[in-house]
């Protein structure tokens, strides 16, 4: 079952005009937003970044934080999986083709679920390789924008080397994944690109960065050079379907032993102790609810 436009209907029941702006311009923001054990994960922060997208392309929230709570949790309800994953969807609504912004029409909202299934476990024992590229998209990618070609471009670069990730590179420095973020470890630190308009601000990266805080684990917040990647002892990839998964293999080369390391092992555990706490609606002792 999906929401569209203030109705709940099944997925095959679902329709959007051809001149609906999402289609013709790509011109709407999104969120996906993991729920486990029928629980949104992280809802406040999710909501807080669509405020942050809806307000990168001038569009007006339909809806107040306590509205989108409501209809996640009926559309969460409609929906068999304990863990689902949610994707929201807003766009500028349907109007004659014209670039300039229509007056006066409501937006196009639209919520889907989905099973959300954990990585499987050969891929967290073995690690998954990724392959680079240059990060050629617009520099707000701090939005978190429907129009995703170039996203989609660049992650079958990593399809056609049989890898699961692109990890990009802008002018020389780490930017993001294609549809995650990137981490890497040297000498026992994490190492983190600080959050710009180059890169989505994830929300699993900021839980990676809570648990690293709380759990002393050595941080470091700074511009990561493409050499500095090429000469990492790990490399972790982060976002809310894939969780904290290792990178083995970058450009057919081992990375570090090129098996997973002591970071990820430490950094996946408290990962999933941490949701364990959220799942069980308990607060969480090693990082903020
Ligand atoms: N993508 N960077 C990009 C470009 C992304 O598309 C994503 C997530 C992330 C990680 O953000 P988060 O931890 O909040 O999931 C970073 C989602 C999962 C998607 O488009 O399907």
């Amino acid at each position: 079952m999906i929401y569209l436009n203030g109705k709940f209907m099944s997925i095959e029941e679902a329709c959007i005009p051809v001149l609906d702006r999402g289609f013709i311009f790509g011109d709407g923001v999104y969120e996906v937003i993991p729920a486990y054990s029928r629980r949104p994960f992280r809802l406040t922060e999710h909501l807080s970044r669509l405020q942050h997208s809806l307000d990168g392309i001038r569009l007006k929230n339909p809806f107040s934080n306590e509205e989108w709570k409501n209809l996640l949790e009926q559309v969460i309800a409609k929906n068999d999986p304990e863990d689902q994953y949610l994707y929201l969807h807003i766009t500028r609504g349907v109007a004659k083709r014209d670039h300039a912004f229509p007056i006066n029409v409501p937006p196009t909202v639209f919520i889907m679920s989905n099973s959300l299934l954990p990585p499987p476990g050969e891929l967290l024992s073995s690690g998954a390789s990724a392959v680079t590229a240059l990060d050629n998209r617009w520099i707000r990618c701090d939005v978190k924008a429907i129009s995703l070609l170039p996203n989609v471009l660049l992650r079958q670069l990593a399809v056609d080397g049989h890898a699961l990730e692109t990890i990009l590179l802008r002018d020389g420095f780490l930017t993001e994944g294609a549809a995650s973020n990137i981490f890497i470890v040297k000498n026992q630190v994490l190492l983190a690109p600080p959050k710009s308009h180059l890169m989505l601000p994830g929300i699993t990266y900021d839980v990676v960065l809570e648990l690293a805080a709380a759990n002393q684990i050595s941080l470091e917040i700074r511009e990561i050079s493409e050499r500095e990647v090429r000469t990492a002892d790990e490399i972790l990839l982060t976002s809310s379907t894939k969780e904290v998964m290792p990178i083995t293999l970058l450009d057919d080369k081992p990375v570090g032993t090129g098996k997973p390391g002591d970071m990820f092992f430490q950094l996946h555990a408290l990962y999933q102790q941490y949701k364990t706490t959220h799942m069980r609606g308990l607060p969480a002792d090693n990082v903020k609810t």
